[in-house]
């Protein structure tokens, strides 16, 4: 990949300095370089020859809850053993950096593996919610993971209802407390940053559109064009963790994730 230019970096730290509220959009993209593929990359291994796509779907898990439930306990067992990466922990110090300044930035995430949290974001908008916790079909009830015995799938609750991850599937709805945050910071921002997203899926794929219409800046990062890129006031191609790195640099944010 041809290494980002000097001058995308410079507009996008230009832009987020003039910005007092940023609404940031992440995806899969930001939780690649921790090891994490995202949704379009090709799998190795065991689940190599399914496709993520059909199985974060209702009727798959309708269809074969021990599958799906096997899938997502392989994700999670991946996830909780990747480590937040340069990018998670960039977002973090920026997020305080804005409060520090009388700003805010409010971070809204299609993914569910909760390392914005362990990069030190906080009041993350989890979209698509989180694959560590699962709920009972039966009770509703809401259990960690440590609380589900994964001996047997598909797991079952002390109830004897079928559990299944907290997240959203294709075929569902979003939370609607998360869908009324996300909407609330993308109307009131007057900088909308995606980072790390096809900006495809629906309804994250109208958020550039709706804060543009409501006069915020438009930027965004990706290793590669999506359908936002032309739209965007600042389209920065490259590598989430490093630009955003630098982005902070450039701000003059102290450095000081964990190596
Ligand atoms: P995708 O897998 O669709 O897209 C990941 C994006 O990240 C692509 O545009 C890549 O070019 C980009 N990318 C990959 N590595 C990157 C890096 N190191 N730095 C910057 N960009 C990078 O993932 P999402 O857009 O998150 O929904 O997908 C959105 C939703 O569609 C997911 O939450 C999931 C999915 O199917 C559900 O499961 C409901």
């Amino acid at each position: 990949m041809i290494p980002p230019s000097d001058e995308s970096i410079d507009q996008l730290a230009s832009l987020l300095q003039d910005a007092s509220h940023v609404a940031m959009l992440t995806g899969a993209g930001v939780s690649a370089e921790s090891g994490l593929s995202t949704f379009r990359d090709k799998e190795e291994g065991l689940w190599a020859k399914y496709d993520p796509l059909e199985l974060a779907h209702i009727d798959a898990f309708r269809r074969d809850p021990e599958l799906v439930t096997k899938w997502y306990h392989w994700r999670f067992t991946r996830a909780r053993s990747c480590k937040p990466n340069a990018g998670h922990f960039a977002i973090g110090r920026l997020q305080k950096w804005f409060r520090s300044r009388g700003g805010r930035l409010d971070l809204i995430t299609q993914n569910v593996d909760g390392l914005h949290q362990r990069g030190g974001a906080d009041n993350v908008i989890e979209l698509h919610g989180t694959i560590l916790t699962w709920r009972c079909l039966r009770t509703g009830e809401r259990y960690s993971l440590d609380q589900i015995d994964f001996s047997t799938f598909p797991p079952r609750s002390e109830s004897g209802g079928l559990l299944r991850p907290d997240v959203v599937w294709f075929g569902e709805m979003l939370p609607a407390d998360a869908l009324d945050a996300a909407q609330q910071a993308v109307a009131a921002c007057d900088a909308f940053v995606s980072v790390g997203t096809s900006a495809t899926v629906w309804p994250a794929a109208g958020f550039a559109d709706m804060a543009q219409a409501g006069g915020a800046a438009i930027a965004e990062l990706n290793r590669e064009t999506t359908p936002l890129s032309d739209k965007a006031d600042v389209s920065v191609l490259g590598l989430s963790a490093s630009v955003l790195r630098d982005v902070c640099r450039l701000l003059g944010i102290e450095d000081k994730e964990p190596r």
